[in-house]
């Protein structure tokens, strides 16, 4: 009987325990057996697995996080863990693997099918929504609905109080986050990675608004927006084992510039990894399910080297080099839509 493992890489989010509900349940029907990898690359490395039945999926459709644990680890960090994956990967008795995973997971996936382990299948994860070649990844749903409910809870603060609030949404390289949920929840200002801020344009827009008798704003900024000419405003100088950043402070700053070129009383909220966190909503419960059983049938039918991805509505598979290759960051024509409500 032939073995299928999946593991779960990067940032957790909402949906990934429907990903691996379904592939376990399409995949038993087919006649696979499953073996779980923990930790993402990391399980791979140490040889650090679990039992993946029917038994271990019961009940995990509503829950967040990821049973199967995650990880940001590279096995092109360190010498010698590649040779540990390729040692691993035969000890496990694989013949193909599932990774679920963003930017960083799914070019892992990419580098080792260049490498020799070609029986890989990618399914796309992450709050971020920045993967290309797909409309949507899993996660993201939740996320702005989790962001939309607190920006609600900020306005009824700021209007009562007559204060700017900031609230700082995830979102590393793109504004995903931050406009749709910025838009949802009715934001005053939106700023996004892609966008360099304009300080004299994010306080003449405030002004204005006050000036026509509003007594309170929500300005929505993205952890990865960038002042004109300043670079990423970050937690710690140290990078991740993908060359990443903490990011995290741009709220603060902006919150104390804001109120000293306005004058107007500001507090800042960052919600973090609160939006990570969670049931997921129905949309993404589906979307990680539709996911998990088109895996299964891309491994079925030996289409390796391939990503599920949404389109339109349809689920179709993708060049996984072809999705990793770049980001996908908002659409101009959304963040004009954004900006019809800003001031
Ligand atoms: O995975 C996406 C993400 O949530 C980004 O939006 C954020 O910058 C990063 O992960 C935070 O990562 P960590 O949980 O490792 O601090």
């Amino acid at each position: 009987m032939a073995r299928i493992g999946i593991l779960t890489g990067g940032g957790d989010c909402p949906g990934l325990n429907p990903v691996i509900r379904a592939a376990v349940k399409k995949g038993s029907l087919e006649g696979y057996e499953f073996t779980g990898i923990k930790n993402g690359w990391k399980g791979l490395i140490e040889n650090d697995t679990m039992p993946l039945g029917l038994g271990a999926i019961s009940g995990i459709l509503p829950k967040g996080g990821t049973i199967l644990g995650t990880s940001r680890t590279n096995p092109y960090k360190k010498e010698g863990d590649l040779q540990k994956v390729k040692d691993n990967f035969k000890k496990m008795a694989l013949d193909a693997l599932i990774a679920v995973g963003g930017e960083d997971t799914l070019g892992v996936a990419a580098k080792l099918i260049k490498d020799g382990i070609t029986n890989i299948v990618g399914v796309p994860k992450t709050i971020d929504n920045d993967l290309s070649c797909t409309d949507y990844t899993f996660g993201f749903d939740t996320a702005i609905n989790t962001a939309m409910e607190c920006l609600d809870r900020l306005h009824t603060t700021a209007e009562s109080h007559h204060r700017i609030i900031v609230a700082e949404l995830m979102g590393r390289h793109a504004g995903w986050i931050a406009v749709e949920a910025g838009i949802a929840g009715g934001a005053d200002v939106i700023l996004i990675p892609e966008v360099a801020i304009d300080m004299d344009e994010v306080c003449n827009t405030i002004k204005k608004r006050h000036a026509r008798g509003k007594t309170f704003s929500i300005v929505v900024v993205a952890e990865g927006a960038q002042f004109k000419d300043k670079s990423l405003v970050t937690q710690e100088e140290k990078l991740d084992s993908f060359g990443h950043v903490r990011l995290g402070g741009i709220g603060e700053i902006l919150g104390q510039e804001i109120e000293k070129r306005t004058g107007f009383e500001t507090r800042v909220s960052v919600l973090g990894h609160i939006q990570r966190g969670g049931s997921p909503t129905a949309f993404d419960r589906v979307l990680g399910t539709r996911f998990g059983v088109k895996a299964v049938e891309l491994i079925k039918n030996k289409k390796f080297g391939q990503m599920v991805a949404l389109s339109g509505n349809k689920i179709i598979d993708v060049s996984l080099q072809e999705a990793v290759k770049s980001l996908k960051t908002v659409d101009s024509d959304l963040y004009d839509i954004a900006k019809v409500f800003f001031g």
